[in-house]
């Protein structure tokens, strides 16, 4: 019988510094503010978005793959290309059987085995094996190596990138789970932001949207009706997450200093009073109900493609 490695929802609570942000909150705390009510609620339908899709086109050449609620993302050719106006965007389940997260397993480094170690509770380190060893796997692809013979390095706040000489420059990524999926993004020469959150009721949104949120964004949203809030709030939050990822600072951003706009008929947009956040473009991504998720990446003019990852016991 096919045991299921079933993973939840995760912050990163192994990372040691806790330090507070200029708002006074660690981006731990941050985390916390809004997941703290999200215990019991999966991923249920009660949070339906019901708002235009984003203009995201998939990769060419591959077989077609029904989703649950969409048929955008894709399975791509064993040996993905990136040219640079393109960001490819993958999306993985979380779960795995056992004999497809040995497999994953059996791709990471040392340090990595010892961080996931560290992981107190069984679905975070499970989760975290999983993320990176796919991570690993579709790098491998791009990067045509094997998984396991990468090597990461970690920027002063933790986001991850290729220390090895090959491909370093030219093949930028990040990743970002919730619930029972994970995105990764990558990019020829170009920083990537993601992130993918699942609904959850969030106690004492108005104070959050108050303290994190820009003037508009607080506009856009206590204009909505009471039932539309909170799907708008997660629209928001992960747009404004992908921006802080996109610039591998985190949450330790002041969220409240630049402004996301959503539009009814186009993609999102970015801007601050300094002027550099408009450098840098969004789009929202096709997620099942009950979650969303925001690409950021450096510049204009990129298009997005989806690609389906499928588990394999091979690697
Ligand atoms: C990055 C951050 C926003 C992620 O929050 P999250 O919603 O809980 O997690 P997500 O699933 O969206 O993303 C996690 C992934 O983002 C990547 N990541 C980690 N730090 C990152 C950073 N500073 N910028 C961009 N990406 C980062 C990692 O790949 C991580 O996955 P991993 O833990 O499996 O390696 C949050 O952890 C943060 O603000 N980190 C910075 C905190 C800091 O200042 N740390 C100092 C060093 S410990």
């Amino acid at each position: 019988m096919v045991e299921l490695v079933k993973l939840g929802n995760t912050i990163s609570r192994d990372c040691p510094d806790f330090r507070p942000t200029k708002m006074g909150l660690s981006p731990y705390q941050v985390r916390q503010l809004f997941l703290r009510q999200s215990q019991g609620h999966g991923s249920d339908s009660t949070y339906l978005l019901n708002y235009p899709r984003p203009n995201c086109d998939v990769l060419s050449g591959e077989q077609s793959m029904m989703m649950n609620t969409e048929t955008a993302w894709r399975v791509p050719a064993s040996h993905p290309a990136l040219n640079s106006r393109e960001v490819h965007v993958w999306r993985a389940s979380l779960l795995a059987t056992s004999e497809q997260f040995e497999t994953l397993r059996d791709t990471l480094s040392d340090d990595e085995i010892a961080r996931a170690d560290r992981l107190r509770l069984e679905n975070k380190r499970n989760e975290f094996i999983v993320a990176r060893g796919v991570l690993r796997t579709i790098l491998g692809r791009y990067l045509d190596v094997q998984p396991a013979s990468l090597a990461f390095s970690y920027s002063g706040r933790g986001k991850p990138e290729l220390a090895a000489t090959v491909g370093r420059e030219l093949l930028c990524f990040n990743l970002s789970h919730s619930g029972d999926w994970l995105l990764c993004a990558f990019a020829a020469g170009r920083q990537v932001g993601v992130d993918i959150e699942r609904h959850h009721p969030v106690g004492g949104l108005d104070a959050i949207v108050r303290r994190f949120f820009s003037a508009g964004e607080r506009a856009a949203i206590h204009s909505l009706p009471e039932e539309q809030k909170l799907a708008s709030f997660f629209r928001f939050w992960t747009l404004k997450e992908a921006y802080v990822k996109a610039q591998g600072i985190g949450l330790s951003y002041p969220l409240d200093q630049f402004d996301v706009t959503l539009t009814p008929s186009g993609p999102p947009t970015l801007c601050n009073a300094q002027g550099d956040a408009a450098q840098w473009s969004c789009v929202e991504l096709p997620v099942d109900p009950g979650y969303s998720a925001a690409l950021v990446a450096a510049g204009h003019g990129w298009r997005s493609a989806l690609a389906f990852f499928l588990h394999t016991s091979t690697g």
